[in-house]
């Protein structure tokens, strides 16, 4: 039998991607690549009914857009704290709990761990968002526990808890050469976190950390919000969405919500959902936009759509082009526009808040703006133009650092003395 080798391991579950890092007692810690040699991966799982395994990652989300009958599970994160995270779903026949498709991701995470340090590591800090929910302490301690839970019954046995954005700012502390008060933004997939900290390559060795975190602050909205936004505004009106009834009433929008939205999707494929949505017929004045609306739902094409608009979303905010979300799965030809103008005009409102957020923080920090020597960014949504066009005007003269998109939570994990 292997010893569970010395050191921590740093697991960010994030609602979209998961990274690991690895840190001996005394070492920087490195990220642990998970797939090939990438060092993130979707937080993804897909359970094939052909071939009846369970695949994780890219891989997952690959053999879900390629056709292959199984059912994908994205977002698992933003089930936490939720009542939903105890059903269960149908898996090759069997009742699966979504706690246990969490398990099962954990678990596998803790396998290629294993396969990178020879041994499969016990003590575990595990990520948090500053909330789990927004308002609801006691949905929030239940998230917590419940990915407690998880990684207990995936082999870990000594498992400690860390907010996102400390781990972010310990990972940015180790590339500073002189003392500075940092503003650290984290955005992701499901939340925007916020830390103000006090960091300095004389601090890093201090055992006691908790007076240099000035402040946290989070709020419930990241990518998976924007892709929901985007989803109903530019590409649920294809399939009926404030589209008008013979009676001149809207049809009812609350398919096209779930539809747009990562973690709900897969209900709508309950064959009680189905029938639903078929009695929404009457409510079109166009009835091939209801059809079009079951082609979606009978043949599963939810995450598909989704998947489409994020990598709209993703190429809109790099390149600044007119861009379209391709639909042609859907139907040929079929396709939604998506350009700088959309993005502003459906995600400023939820950018703003974001952004409040973060200038919340700094407040309860007792900083003025211009005590602050660098805001940090960090997570995929940071990359976002809008959001940093939104983040300049609220910062104006705090210079703005682009960090590791993807790995910093998890590379700073490894480090947490919590
Ligand atoms: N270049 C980009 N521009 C805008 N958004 C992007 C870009 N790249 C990735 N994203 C978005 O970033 C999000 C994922 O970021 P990240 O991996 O940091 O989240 P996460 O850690 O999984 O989520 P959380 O921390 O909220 O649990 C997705 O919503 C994705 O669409
Ligand atoms: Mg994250």
């Amino acid at each position: 039998m292997h010893l569970s080798p010395a050191g921590t391991l740093g697991i960010d579950f994030g609602t979209s991607n998961s990274a690991m890092s690895w840190a001996g007692p005394h070492d920087n810690s490195r990220l642990i690549p998970l797939e090939g040699g990438a060092v993130s991966m979707p937080t993804a799982v897909f359970f094939n009914s052909e071939d009846h395994r369970t695949h994780f990652g890219r891989d997952a989300v690959a053999q879900y857009l390629a056709g292959t009958e199984g059912r994908l599970m994205r977002s698992l994160k933003s089930l936490l704290g939720s009542p939903l995270i105890h059903e269960s779903t149908e898996i090759d026949h069997r009742p699966v709990s979504f706690l246990e498709i969490v398990t099962t991701f954990l678990a596998e995470l803790r396998t290629r761990a294993a396969q990178d340090l020879g041994a499969a590591p016990e003590r575990v800090v595990m990520g948090r968002p500053v909330h789990f929910v927004d308002d609801d302490q006691q949905r929030d301690a239940a998230a917590q526990q419940s990915l407690l839970e998880a990684a207990q019954a995936a082999g870990f046995r000594e498992i400690r808890f860390q907010l996102e954005p400390i781990a972010a700012a310990l990972d940015h502390e180790r590339r500073l050469t002189r003392e500075s008060l940092v503003l650290i933004v984290d955005i992701g997939g499901g939340t925007s976190d916020f830390t103000v900290v006090r960091l300095g390559p004389e601090r890093i060795a201090r055992p006691d950390r908790v007076s240099d975190v000035l402040a946290t602050t989070g709020v419930h909205i990241g990518g998976t919000d924007f892709d929901q936004r985007l989803s109903l505004e530019q590409v649920m009106p294809l399939l009926g969405h404030r589209h008008l009834g013979p009676q001149g009433r809207e049809v009812p929008s609350r398919t096209f919500f779930d539809l747009s939205t990562w973690h709900l999707i897969q209900w709508l494929y309950l064959p009680r959902a189905i029938a639903q949505a078929q009695t929404l017929r009457v409510n079109y004045s166009d009835v091939r936009l209801h059809e079009r609306l079951m082609r979606v739902l009978r043949e599963r094409h939810g995450h598909h759509i989704a998947h489409e608009v994020e990598q709209a979303k993703i190429r809109c905010s790099m390149t600044d082009a007119d861009t379209t979300v391709d639909l042609s799965i859907v139907e040929a030809g079929l396709s939604a526009p998506m350009d700088m103008a959309a993005l502003h005009a459906h995600l400023d409102g939820l950018l703003e808040r974001t952004v409040a957020c973060a200038r919340e923080c700094v407040q309860r920090a007792g900083l003025r703006d211009d005590q602050l020597d660098a805001v940090y960014l960090t997570g995929g949504s940071s990359a976002l133009r809008p959001f940093q066009q939104v983040l300049r005007t609220a910062f104006p003269d705090v210079p703005l650092i682009e960090g590791d998109l993807f790995g910093g939570v998890a590379a700073g994990l490894a480090y947490a003395q919590t």
